[in-house]
């Protein structure tokens, strides 16, 4: 497995590969790597004859109090968790590798970054969208892997590949979670004993929201309230959203009657987790 810090050098091994008529696998992570990262990761180990992982804690994603300074980093634990997955290549580039000083191109979507985590991150998915779309152009790959759990994330993603003609094929793959429901997520590290208990609160509420749906309840404000209720049950924990959206727009729903999005964002203490479930 090689370790790339540079553009031109990703550049010349996917050149190779390319001539030999090799398909690509990326993972786009910030490192950090979780057992949500290695799903991934076989993923695309399995569907693919050469795998590249991405390792970049993407500055332009994160707004201005937030935690880009204290996000978790370990290159070399996250090395040996992609050695042992059969990652041929972990591109670790330099923010200035990334963007020099000139920089200013970005990649904007209209609607769909504007509700659920946009809200409340409103730069969040311009500086998602430009570093994946960067990391498209760099390593070309067949195939893209993204967890469900970034759920908008997703969603935006897909569209932009739809949208900018991406020969891209883009695969989600399930929720990983810790055996008590709480979804694997490299923020999880950020909570002490008392607030990784409370965390259980947001699975816990979904599953109570899922049943609700399972058994018959249409009305999203229903739903809404019961998970919400649940949640207020937590004292640690303090709601950024609860929302009930339809799987295309994104956007509230009344009644449930297709395929939608329940999707919830929770402070546990300073630390905003998110969660989800599709039905
Ligand atoms: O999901 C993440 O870890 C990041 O948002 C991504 C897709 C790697 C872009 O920085």
């Amino acid at each position: 497995m090689k370790i790339i810090k540079t553009v031109e050098d990703v550049r010349k091994i996917v050149r190779e590969w390319k001539k030999e008529g090799l398909s690509i696998g990326l993972v786009p992570t910030m490192g950090y790597l979780h057992e949500g990262h290695q799903s991934l990761i076989k993923k695309a180990r399995e569907g693919n004859d050469r795998v590249v992982v991405s390792v970049f804690v993407n500055p332009k994603q994160f707004g201005e109090n937030e935690d880009f300074d204290s996000y978790p980093r370990d290159i070399e634990r996250d090395s040996k968790i992609c050695e042992e997955a059969g990652v041929d290549v972990i591109f670790n580039p330099e923010i200035a590798e990334m963007y020099d000083k000139f920089f200013s191109s970005f990649v904007n979507m209209d609607t769909l970054p504007n509700g659920l985590c946009g809200k409340s991150r409103p730069i969040h998915f311009k500086g998602v969208c430009t570093v994946v779309c960067k990391l498209f152009n760099i390593v070309c790959p067949d195939r893209a892997y993204f967890g469900q759990k970034d759920a908008q994330q997703l969603a935006i993603i897909k569209r932009m590949v739809s949208d900018l003609n991406f020969d891209i094929q883009i695969i989600g793959c399930p929720i990983v979670r810790e055996e008590d429901g709480l979804a694997k997520s490299s923020r999880n590290t950020y909570l002490n004993d008392e607030e990784r208990s409370a965390a259980v609160v947001l699975s816990r509420s979904l599953k109570i929201g899922k049943e609700l749906i399972e058994n018959g309840e249409k009305n999203a404000e229903k739903v809404i309230s019961a998970i919400k209720s649940e949640i207020n049950k937590e004292k640690l924990a303090k709601i950024d959203y609860v929302e009930i959206v339809d799987m295309n727009r994104l956007r509230g729903v009344d009644n449930i009657d297709g395929p939608i999005l329940a999707a919830i964002a929770v402070y546990i203490g300073k630390t905003r987790l998110i969660d989800n479930f599709i039905i």
